[in-house]
């Protein structure tokens, strides 16, 4: 009798990972940040690139540590730390690189987190109300979604775009208390009826309630605002976003450094996968790539990769 096949564990394919590797373009000796480790698919991809290059690697969830730390005893150039990138200077204080030569943030959610029910992140899977990136500390959606008002709830809806705010803020506060993902969900399409097209009608609330639940706005601004005056002449941020909400506050700080004569916009228009990656990891899909660099003050930086100019 052949053994029962065990469920395997969900793998994260890194998006875009070639192309943020040219752009960051590793070289020996250089120090690069991944603000976002996940399970290191980024990071790997860095360290292959260059064998003198050092990577130090953060996520504020609990889980990516074991993938660091098989990562990390394997390979001399690696560190890691639990940290959360909005505290990006004081992580890199702390292993005393006062600037670095890349830095990357991948944005959101790794495949694993979606994908296991108990973390609460899933649309598709019933679990309890979580979506914390650090389960052991701040609030979980449920107690967020119990302590706002209805009010509040719709701004949150409406600030990510939900057009649907008010219905569903109703609906979410007449079922109150909610326990898990399925009573979210259930509320929404009954606020807002069943999936008529290709999305279900509650992924802008799940990525709503997600973002307040994590505060990802006020990581996100403040990494914005840290990363580019940590980064050495010819170095460069490189920014993976999943929606608007994301890549706006991107777009804007980029554009307004970009007006300074030490930073260039490394292209015009955001990076987006080719269709062979599109075909083959669902996650691209929406994925959308910024590169800041940092340029001499004369502004005659380093070549850009001929492949990511087009
Ligand atoms: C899209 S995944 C990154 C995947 C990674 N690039 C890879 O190849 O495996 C995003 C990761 O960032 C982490 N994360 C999200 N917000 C964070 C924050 N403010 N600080 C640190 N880590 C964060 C999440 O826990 C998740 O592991």
């Amino acid at each position: 009798m052949s053994a029962p096949k065990m469920p395997k564990p969900p793998i994260h394919v890194p998006v875009l990972r070639d192309t943020v590797v040219r752009w960051l373009a590793p070289r020996s000796g250089g120090r690069y940040l991944d603000g976002t480790f996940g399970r290191g698919g980024h990071t790997e991809a860095l360290l292959e690139a260059d064998p003198g290059a050092l990577v130090l690697g953060l996520d504020k969830d609990p889980e990516a540590a074991p993938a660091a730390a098989a990562l990390a005893a394997r390979e001399s150039r690696f560190r890691f730390l639990p940290a959360d990138f909005a505290e990006l200077g004081p992580a890199l204080d702390a292993v005393g690189w006062d600037r670095v030569d890349g830095i990357l943030l991948d944005l959101g959610l790794s495949s694993p987190q979606l994908e296991t029910p108990e973390r609460g992140f899933a649309l598709r899977h019933d679990g309890p109300l979580d979506m914390r990136f650090d389960p052991g500390s701040g609030e979980t959606a449920a107690e967020l979604l119990d302590r706002l008002d209805e009010r509040e709830i719709a701004d949150l809806l409406f600030g990510i775009g939900e057009r649907r705010s008010r219905a569903i803020a109703r609906r979410i506060a007449a079922r109150r208390p909610l326990g898990t993902t399925g009573d979210l969900r259930a509320a929404v399409i009954a606020a807002v009826g069943p999936r008529r097209g290709r999305i279900d009608p509650a992924t802008r609330t799940f990525l709503a309630v997600r973002s307040a639940v994590n505060r990802e706005p006020q990581a996100l601004a403040a990494a914005l605002h840290e990363a580019p005056a940590r980064l050495l002449e010819g170095g460069a941020l490189a920014v993976i976003s999943y929606h608007s909400g994301e890549d706006r506050p991107v777009k804007h700080a980029f554009r307004r450094l970009a007006g300074q004569p030490e930073f260039e916009l490394g292209t015009r228009r955001p990076i987006r996968p080719e269709e062979d990656e599109l075909e083959t990891n669902r996650r691209s899909r929406s994925a959308c790539l910024r590169i800041l660099r940092r340029v001499e003050a004369s502004g005659t930086g380093g070549a850009r990769p001929e492949e990511a100019r087009r």
